[in-house]
């Protein structure tokens, strides 16, 4: 097992009333599993994905991701276990301007303190991966979006992390586009990668394993199995 969440709460207080955004979660993730999150906007699909990627943590409940307990880590350890271990696909690509993509592939490696040769022998390997051997150089706004996100997802796996997130990863991309990057997540899938992922979209939904679906924050018991 990867991940396991027991009776999540998240709370915002914005001035004196707190919404209750995620109520009473509950959710584990195996080894190898790739599991898609449907629901409606605002239905706290993202404030999920950030606490499973421990970018945020939860009003109450116990999250334990491979066998640490995260709600007992400090701010410096979740940031390294987010580095290590979990790789971030989101819907808008967000990479360095100025950087091209194999620098931008790299870049969470340094953060790893991996040296520079074995950082650029291993954003290259990601690179092919995602088929963008011969766009190493090219900066993102030489990058068509399509191909911005598939340097974004060579990021995301270059660290080799435990789980790869991805939030509506097809969301502002062409058809033909979003297609090329589900076949990649389908790729990294069975090659053994463990997925979560966001979707509004059925189609890309049923390429999971499972799917899973929140209403008003409150995630369904029971899941969807594909084929
Ligand atoms: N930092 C915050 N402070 C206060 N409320 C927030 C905050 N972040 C999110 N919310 C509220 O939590 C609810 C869920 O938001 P969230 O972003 O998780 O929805 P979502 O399911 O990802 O929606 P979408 O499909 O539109 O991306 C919304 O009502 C939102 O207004
Ligand atoms: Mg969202």
């Amino acid at each position: 097992m990867i991940l396991e969440m027991r009776d999540i709460v998240k709370e915002y207080t914005l001035g004196r009333t707190a919404s209750r955004v995620l109520d009473h979660v509950n959710l584990t993730v195996e080894e190898g599993e790739y599991l898609a999150i449907m629901g409606p906007s605002g239905s706290g699909k993202t404030t999920l994905l950030n606490l499973i990627g421990c970018l945020d943590v939860p009003t109450s409940g116990s999250y334990v991701f491979a066998g640490r307990d995260v709600t007992k880590l400090s701010q410096k350890q979740l940031a390294d276990l987010r580095n290590r271990e979990i790789g971030f696909v989101f819907q808008f690509f967000y990479l360095l301007a100025n950087m091209n993509a194999i620098e931008n592939v790299a870049l969470p490696l340094l953060y790893q303190g991996v040296h520079k040769k074995e950082r650029m022998e291993r954003a290259a390997e990601a690179l092919r991966t995602v088929g963008l051997e011969d766009r190493m150089k090219y900066r993102p706004d030489q990058l068509s979006g399509g191909q911005s996100q598939r340097v974004a997802i060579a990021r995301a796996i270059a660290a080799r992390p435990r789980l790869l997130l991805a939030d509506e990863p097809t969301g502002a991309l062409d058809s033909q586009s979003g297609a090329q990057v589900m076949d990649i997540f389908d790729m990294l899938h069975r090659s053994g990668s463990s997925i979560v992922m966001i979707t509004h979209d059925r189609n890309v939904a049923a390429r999971a394993d499972k799917i899973r679906t929140i209403c008003d924050g409150v995630l369904a018991e029971e899941a969807v199995e594909n084929e």
